[in-house]
């Protein structure tokens, strides 16, 4: 991002002046107090909206200038777990995870070998028939991350993954999320919960009030989260 502002109408500045990188592979924390503009952050990164001033670029891509055609093909490269994304209580784990490459046409054969795959990486194969209604928080949680990278995106945007989740299962989320990111999804994820950042030891990127105001890989890491 160079130079990103993002304002809304109300004349409220959710990003001021963001300057950032990430690179391919990495994993990084977004944290900040609420409000301060991590949600908005993410969601110009899949065009969930547009900057008001600056540049988003996503592998090469000033996502600006990309044509409304091609927002679908940025957008399959792109997993999201946000808590707004609701799950389809109407089908069962299988056909949630399924259901980007029924949408996209693909062979039965192949959904069944890459939803099986992704169903024993994610530890969820034993309630895939399940209804969502009748899994925990926990593994609500998963399968949207199942959902989120059945297509092997290059980028995972996770926002508060691991909110009202207990301490076990939330760091069980997070040695998910590493799998992931190790093997080859670059990671960005929104949280407020301290203790879980800590312990990752990753790069940690502290949003205030719209802007950076922290950054561990420049080590101007100074505040808890
Ligand atoms: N669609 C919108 N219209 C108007 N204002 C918005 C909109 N989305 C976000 N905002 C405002 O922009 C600011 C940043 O919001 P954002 O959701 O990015 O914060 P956040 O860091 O994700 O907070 P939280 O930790 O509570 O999730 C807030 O003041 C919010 O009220
Ligand atoms: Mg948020």
């Amino acid at each position: 991002m160079f130079h990103v502002f993002k304002a809304f109408p109300n004349n409220i500045q959710a990003l001021r002046d963001i300057n950032i990188h990430i690179r391919k592979g990495e994993f990084v924390f977004l944290v900040g107090p609420t409000g301060a503009g991590k949600t908005t952050f993410l969601k110009l990164i899949y065009r969930g909206m547009l900057p008001t001033k600056g540049q988003v670029i996503v592998d090469g891509v000033n996502l600006a200038r990309l044509k409304p055609s091609l927002i679908p093909y940025l957008r399959r490269e792109i997993g999201i777990v946000f808590q707004d994304f609701k799950l389809l209580y109407d089908r069962n784990v299988f056909e949630n995870v399924a259901f980007s490459l029924r949408v996209v046409g693909t062979k039965n054969s192949i959904i069944k070998k890459e939803v099986n795959d992704t169903l024993n990486l994610i530890g969820l194969s034993h309630k895939k028939n399940a209804n969502p209604h009748r899994l925990s928080g926990g593994e609500q949680q998963k399968l949207c991350i199942a959902r989120a990278v059945i297509s092997h995106p290059m980028i995972l945007l996770t926002d508060e993954p691991t909110g009202n989740l207990d301490p076990e299962t939330s760091w069980e989320i997070m040695q998910l999320l590493f799998k992931i990111n190790i093997w080859g999804t670059t990671v960005i994820m929104a949280s407020h919960d301290k203790l879980m950042v800590d312990r990752a030891q990753k790069r940690v990127v502290r949003i205030e009030n719209g802007q950076v105001t922290s950054d561990t890989l420049k080590g101007i890491y100074s505040k808890s989260c």
